[in-house]
């Protein structure tokens, strides 16, 4: 099969968690509460929450992110031996509003806009999630549309949520560069049809699916390169 003509992309969708905030920005607060086990807290935390989004939208059993992130810090805590009190429990769940976004990001943003280039943001994160990360940021008026999974009741890797981005954008996959630090996401979204990023912040080697993203990068900086402003334009 002959493949398809390169085609130059007319808008971004990011992913949220991991790629424009990062997840494990709630570490510091985990290391104070179970001094010397925050990182593992962290990732256990982090990668429990993806499972039960797997095994929520593969039985067609959905519940919000939100819910199914509650979840997974009970399972993390109690997986390590860590005492979970309730009001701990809501205060780690409230940082999670606030995570830090990584540092480069509010500058690719700002360029983006200035570029003319139209961004949006399609995350397994309900909206009562989205919102306020993206408004703590300051990145609201700088991330339309906010898609999220709660609409159709799945979650990434299911193709009725990578649907949602050309829809609500009037454009074909590939002419949006899907931005995610996830591997699995990045190539989900590969095989959905759309033109990736992966943006490799932890330098992983590529999972071995026989299939890779558009680009690599390392910085959410690399989703510029897609866009060449005229002025600095040297192709
Ligand atoms: C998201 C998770 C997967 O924002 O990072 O969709």
């Amino acid at each position: 099969m002959t493949p398809p003509a390169p085609i130059a992309p007319r808008a971004v969708l990011f992913d949220v968690y991991g790629t424009l905030f990062d997840v494990h920005s709630v570490g510091a607060r985990l290391d104070e509460l179970y001094a010397g086990h925050g990182a593992r807290v962290a990732a256990l935390w982090r990668d429990k929450q993806i499972e039960y989004t797997r095994l929520a939208s593969m039985s067609r059993r959905y519940r919000p992110f939100s819910d199914l992130t509650r979840r997974a810090l009970r399972h993390a805590c109690a997986l390590l031996g860590l005492p979970l009190a309730p009001a701990t429990e809501d205060e780690l769940m409230g940082a999670y509003l606030r995570l830090a976004p990584f540092a480069e990001n509010l500058g690719v943003l700002r360029e983006l806009k200035a570029r003319g280039v139209r961004a949006g943001v399609l995350s397994n994160g309900d909206p009562a999630m989205l919102e306020p990360v993206i408004a703590h940021a300051g990145f609201a008026g700088l991330l339309d549309p906010v898609l999220s999974a709660h609409e159709v009741k799945r979650f990434k890797t299911d193709d009725a949520v990578y649907a949602l981005g050309p829809s609500a954008l009037g454009l074909a996959a590939r002419e949006i560069v899907f931005v995610s630090s996830n591997g699995w996401d990045a190539i989900g979204a590969t095989w959905y049809g759309y033109t990736t990023l992966w943006v490799n912040r932890a330098r992983q080697p590529l999972d071995p699916l026989d299939t890779a993203p558009t680009r690599t990068g390392s910085s959410l900086r690399d989703v510029l390169d897609f866009f060449p402003s005229n002025a600095t334009s040297k192709s």
